[in-house]
């Protein structure tokens, strides 16, 4: 069957033919739908993050997938089911208590694998086999955009924690600030534009279609070229929540200073080593003083899908039909993995339902 990953020693992704898969006793075979495209593939392809299956020559990318049940295998899914799945799989040599609790996405790197980003093959392939445990049922109305669950569902687990951080005392966010205009970045806009004053951090210029996107999501575009992170409480205000999506390093120890009292900043982003000079004593003194909290928040379990279908099934249309900028056949897979500065959101397309 046809898949789309990456070779040893290659840059860019190529069209593979690998063995089709089959099923083992409690996995089932899904005939792929859509499989999106996000920042860490760029990363992955670039050999800055994640890593190659052991004693592989390539990987398969692809973690935000949507696919439909081709044999159920004795799972508890039929023929024809959506199913999305979740990303984290038991490393070579077996469960571990992660896994073993239903918390994969709570796992430290070491006692994990991840699909199509480290160590694992992905799911741009015509054919994925995956345990039951691992695949997230979608409503058949959603086949089509099943592919923004995986990222959708990294922010349902982020602000999860970010809120649980806040749950000792009456915390009613009124103000959120969204770092990064990539497509994590947006989505996220997007899940808190109703329910708060939403500020969005770029670093483009006009015209550009994040930008439309964040104001016609009716959320405040902020420039890090004029306004720097720690300037925003000055010249906006003070912001209860932050959301970082940039990769960007200095942002994790600018957001202290973004803050209001009693605020909480998600961590998301994924930075290479970088050594700068911060004042850790006053920024120490910030966090005790204003009872501040700093989290970090990676990958997403079950729980977080399925927050995610009910979340994706109440997205406005026009904020995704701006956001999908391209669903590109597999074998013009190349297309989807360009980055123009019109692209936000694009998919590999394998087959439709
Ligand atoms: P992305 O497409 O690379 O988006 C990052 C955005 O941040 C880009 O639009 C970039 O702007 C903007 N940006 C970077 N530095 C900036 C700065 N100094 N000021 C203003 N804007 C800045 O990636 P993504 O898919 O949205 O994901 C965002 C980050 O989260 C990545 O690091 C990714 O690896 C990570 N991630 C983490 C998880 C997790 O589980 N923790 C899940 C998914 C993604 P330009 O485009 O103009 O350069
Ligand atoms: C994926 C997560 C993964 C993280 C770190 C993200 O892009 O969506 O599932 O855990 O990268 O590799
Ligand atoms: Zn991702």
């Amino acid at each position: 069957m046809d898949a789309i990953g990456i070779e040893r020693g290659c840059e860019s992704p190529r069209l593979l033919e690998v063995p089709k898969p089959d099923p083992t006793d409690g996995e089932a075979l899904i005939r792929t739908l859509r499989v999106g495209v996000d920042g860490t593939d760029h990363e992955v392809i670039a050999g800055t993050h994640g890593g190659f299956p052991e004693d592989d020559d390539h990987l398969v990318l692809g973690h935000e997938a949507v696919g439909v049940v081709e044999d159920p295998n004795d799972t508890g899914f039929e023929r024809g089911d959506v199913v999305a799945p979740t990303v984290r799989r038991p490393p070579e040599g077996g469960t571990n208590q992660y896994f073993e609790r239903g918390e994969a996405d709570m796992a430290p790197p070491t006692e994990t694998v991840e699909r199509g980003i480290d160590g694992a093959h992905g799911f741009m392939s015509e054919y994925f086999t995956s345990p039951e445990a691992f695949l997230v049922s979608v409503p058949e109305a959603l086949a089509e955009l099943g592919f923004l669950l995986e990222p959708i569902s990294i922010s349902e687990k982020a602000l999860e924690l970010a809120y649980a951080s806040r749950s000792s005392f009456a915390w009613e966010p009124e103000t959120a600030f969204v770092l990064g205009n990539g497509p994590l970045g947006l989505l996220t806009v997007a899940m808190l534009a109703d329910d708060m004053r939403v500020y969005c951090l770029g670093r483009r210029d006009r015209p550009d279609p994040s930008i439309d996107i964040v104001e016609s999501l009716g959320a405040t575009y902020v420039d890090s070229r004029e306004t720097p992170v720690e300037a925003v409480p000055d010249v906006h205000e003070p912001m209860d929540l932050i959301y970082e999506a940039t990769g960007y390093a200095k942002h994790a120890f600018d957001s202290i200073d973004a803050l209001a009292p009693n605020g909480v900043a998600a961590l998301l982003g994924v930075p290479e080593p970088w050594t700068f000079d911060v004042d850790g004593g006053r920024l120490h003194k910030e966090f005790v003083m204003h009872n501040k909290a700093l989290v970090g928040s990676v990958n997403s379990g079950p729980s977080h899908f399925r927050a995610a279908v009910d979340r994706l099934g109440a997205l406005p249309d026009p904020f995704l039909e701006a956001f999908v900028t391209g669903i590109v056949p597999h074998r013009g897979f190349e297309r989807a993995f360009e980055q123009r500065k019109t692209d936000i959101k694009t998919a590999v397309e394998f087959d439709s339902i």
